[in-house]
C-alpha cells in the first residue's frame, strides 16, 4: 500500500505553548492533514517547533509544554473518530501505541537496560492485551523483530549487547508490535552513521508499503526528507509555511524560506536540478 487521499489524522490549528517565565509559543496553529499510507515529511530549522509540534500530536506534553488550541483528530480504520487531545487516562494509554506510536530521537536509549528486548516487548503485548496467550506473544515479538532486520534470537539479548542499529531497529519493533496506523518518527536515526540510517529507513519504507501505516517523519536532513517523503510540510518560527509533494516543493518551493532551505543544502542545487525523487527503495544517483 502506498499514499492514499483518506485521511488518518487531521490536525487543525494546534498550537502550542511553553509557560515559563517569558511564554513561548513554539508551535503557532499548525494544520495538516495526513493522508492512510503517507509518509509526511516535517522539515525546517532547529527550534521551529517541529518536535514540539510531535509531542503534541502525540499527547506527550508536560507542563510548562501547554496544547492551548485546536484540534487533532484521528480517523479509525473503522470509522471512529478520536479527538486526541481530549483522551484521558486508560483511553489515552490505549490508544497510544495501538493506534499511534512514536520513534523519538535516541529513542534507543530509552530501552530498559535489565530487561531483555524479548522481555520489553512481551511486556507491551501483555499490556495491551491481557488474553493474549504467551505463545502468540512470542510470535508477534518474533515477527516484528525479523521485519526489522533483527535476528529474532536477539530477544535474549540485553539493549547493551546490541549495536547503536540494532537497538534503534528494536525500538522501531516497538513502535510497530500492536499496528499501528501513524507513526511519529522524530529524528529517527540521526545518532547513526549513514549507511546504518539509510538501511533503516528503506526498511521503514518497505514496512508502509506492506503494512499501511502513516507516518510523520522529522528531520533536518531535507535531501533525506525529499527521497522518502510523499509530501513534505516546512515548518519556520512554530508555522507551517508550505505543504506540498516531495516534487512539487523541489522544483517550484513557493515560500522563500523553502527555497532558501533548499539551497542552503549544495548537493540539491546547481546540476542536480534534475533530481528525480526516486524512492528509497532504488539507488539515488
Ligand atoms: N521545555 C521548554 N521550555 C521552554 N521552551 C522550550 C522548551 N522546549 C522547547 N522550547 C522552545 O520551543 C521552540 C521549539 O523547539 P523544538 O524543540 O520543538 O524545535 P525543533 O524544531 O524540534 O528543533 P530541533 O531541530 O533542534 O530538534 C524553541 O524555540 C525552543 O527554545
Ligand atoms: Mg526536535
Amino acid at each position: 500500500m502506498t499514499a492514499t487521499r483518506e485521511p488518518v489524522l487531521s490536525v487543525r490549528d494546534v498550537s502550542v505553548v511553553y509557560e515559563t517565565e517569558q511564554p513561548v509559543t513554539a508551535v503557532d496553529s499548525a494544520s495538516f492533514v495526513l493522508h492512510r499510507g503517507e509518509v509526511l515529511g516535517l522539515a525546517g530549522e532547529s527550534g521551529c517547533g517541529k518536535t514540539t509540534l510531535a509531542y503534541a500530536v502525540s499527547r506527550l506534553h508536560q507542563p510548562p509544554a501547554r496544547t492551548a488550541a485546536g484540534s487533532v483528530l484521528f480517523h479509525d480504520r473503522d470509522g471512529t473518530e478520536v479527538d486526541v487531545l481530549a483522551l484521558e487516562g486508560e483511553a489515552l494509554r490505549a490508544f497510544r501505541w495501538a493506534k499511534l506510536s512514536m520513534v523519538f530521537q535516541g529513542a534507543m536509549n530509552a530501552l530498559n537496560p535489565v530487561r531483555t528486548v524479548g522481555a520489553q516487548l512481551d511486556d507491551t503485548l501483555r499490556a495491551h492485551d491481557r488474553s493474549m496467550s504467551r505463545q502468540r506473544r512470542r510470535a508477534r515479538s518474533a515477527e516484528v523483530l525479523e521485519r526489522v532486520g533483527v535476528d529474532p534470537a536477539r530477544s535474549r539479548s540485553y539493549p547493551h549487547e546490541l549495536s547503536g542499529g540494532m537497538r534503534q531497529r528494536v525500538v522501531i519493533a516497538m513502535a510497530m508490535l500492536l499496528e499501528p496506523q501513524v507513526m511519529v518518527m522524530d529524528e529517527p536515526t540521526t545518532a547513526l552513521d549513514v549507511v546504518v540510517q539509510r538501511d533503516i529507513l528503506r526498511e521503514i519504507v518497505r514496512l508502509r508499503d506492506d503494512l499501511g501505516f502513516a507516518v510523520v517523519f522529522i528531520t533536518h536532513d531535507l535531501p533525506l526528507l525529499l527521497e522518502i517523503s510523499d509530501r513534505i510540510a516546512v515548518m519556520r518560527h512554530g508555522r507551517i509555511v508550505e505543504l506540498d509533494t516531495a516534487e512539487a516543493l523541489y522544483r517550484r518551493a513557493a515560500h522563500p524560506y523553502t527555497r532558501q532551505l533548499l539551497g542552503s543544502f549544495p548537493s540539491l542545487s546547481g546540476e542536480r536540478g534534475a533530481f528525480v525523487r526516486t524512492g528509497v527503495q532504488e539507488e539515488v544517483a
